[in-house]
């Protein structure tokens, strides 16, 4: 349940979170808790573009940095503005989680999650937001896109909301919150500009793998950033349309980059037509689109080659050896070649089981 309450801000990060193509963003993540859990009662982390690049220390009561590799360091510069703004956020945030205590007669442990941002477009701001959730469900959130402000609350939070709506709450935004904000962002943007602005070329596969009836065809590209890429699984050429495949969802890596899956699933009958099957990956690190090709072969005479004897003569070496086999059984005689030729039949049969088809190229 905590956990899943925490989750709230991360996933919509990931959904939105885009970098590269000039596109930058600096989203504050805070969440303070009351109650008895193994979570620290305050919890801040900064993140550029999708790189966490500050934490919250609580034994400091300052913001650390944090570098590429994940290792912890000095402190993380953001001037004075912006070391006040989030000395602010962690005293508002826990402002907040008492009213709410108070308000709504809350008990246990109570968890108050918070988003705030913004996003430049080439150094100039485009958008801004404020998002705020209490036990997982959003109390208030506040976009402004530099010429409209919205807002969406439920009614118990009123209070807060007719606050966000206030004019004065508009000035401080504009004035304050959004050029600090931004400000902070192209100072980070600078100084980590080799972390954000780095190019990792993807590594594209096409996988193959039998499957009852047919074979799944999967377009693999992984370990690549940033984390936007177009990925394209083409017949003889042609696209295929998205409908018919599956997956697409572009996943963390593990090691700050991405990788993401596309699968088509081919009966017997599309695989006996033999078509070449395409992967195309077009990504910032790329000056032309990558391509990895796979030519269909049908499942039976695919396995020809491995055995490298005809089909009917496997099978009726098979037989023989099933009969030699039934018949040792009886007469416990002359058994050593038999025996061989047995294991180097299964051996065979699991080699053509076994064959993935990986096809592995670049550009
Ligand atoms: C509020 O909590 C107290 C216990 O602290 C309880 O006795 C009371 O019934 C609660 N009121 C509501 C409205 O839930
Ligand atoms: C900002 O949002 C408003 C309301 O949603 C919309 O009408 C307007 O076009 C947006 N402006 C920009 C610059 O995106
Ligand atoms: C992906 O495709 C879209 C639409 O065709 C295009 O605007 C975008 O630049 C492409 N992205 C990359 C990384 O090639």
């Amino acid at each position: 349940m905590l956990v899943f309450q925490l989750m709230f801000v991360s996933l919509f990060l990931l959904q939105t979170t885009s970098s590269g193509s000039g596109r930058h963003s600096l989203w504050v993540l805070a969440s303070s808790i009351s109650g008895s859990t193994v979570f620290p009662e305050f919890n801040m982390v900064l993140k550029l573009d999708d790189i966490q690049v500050g934490y919250y220390d609580p034994t400091m009561d300052r913001v650390m940095r944090v570098g590429g590799g994940g290792e912890k360091g000095a402190e993380l510069d953001l001037g004075q503005q912006g070391t006040s703004v989030l000395q602010d956020i962690i005293f508002n945030m826990r402002e907040r989680l008492n009213w709410a205590k108070h308000n709504f007669n809350l008990t246990g442990v109570v968890v108050h999650q918070r988003l705030v941002g913004c996003e430049v477009l080439d150094r100039q701001p485009v958008f801004s937001m404020f998002r705020e959730a209490n036990n997982g469900q959003e109390v208030e959130s506040f976009m402004y896109n530099m010429t409209d402000f919205t807002f969406t609350g439920i009614n118990s939070w009123e209070m807060w909301l007719d606050w966000a709506k206030s004019t004065y709450v508009h000035k401080l935004w504009t004035k304050v919150y959004l050029p600090v904000c931004v400000q902070i962002l192209q100072n980070l943007l600078d100084r980590e500009k080799n972390l954000v602005m780095r190019r990792v070329r993807p590594r594209v596969r096409v996988l193959t793998k039998q499957v009852v009836g047919g074979a799944r065809v999967t377009c693999l590209a992984t370990d690549f950033y940033p984390r936007h890429i177009n990925l394209t699984l083409l017949r003889d050429g042609r696209p295929v349309d998205e409908d018919e495949l599956t997956g697409g969802s572009v996943l963390p890596n593990g090691n700050g980059l991405y990788q993401v899956g596309k699968t088509l699933t081919v009966d017997d009958e599309e695989l006996r037509r033999k078509h070449s099957y395409t992967c195309a990956a077009s990504h910032l690190s790329l000056d032309n689109r990558m391509e990895v090709s796979w030519r269909a072969e049908f499942s039976r005479s695919h396995r020809v080659p491995v055995v490298s004897v005809p089909v009917s003569v496997l099978l009726l070496v098979l037989l023989v050896v099933v009969v030699l086999w039934w018949r040792r059984r009886r007469a416990r005689s002359d058994s050593v070649a038999m025996e061989t030729q047995e294991e180097e039949a299964e051996d065979q049969d699991r080699a053509a089981a076994a064959d993935p088809a990986t096809c592995e190229t670049t550009e």
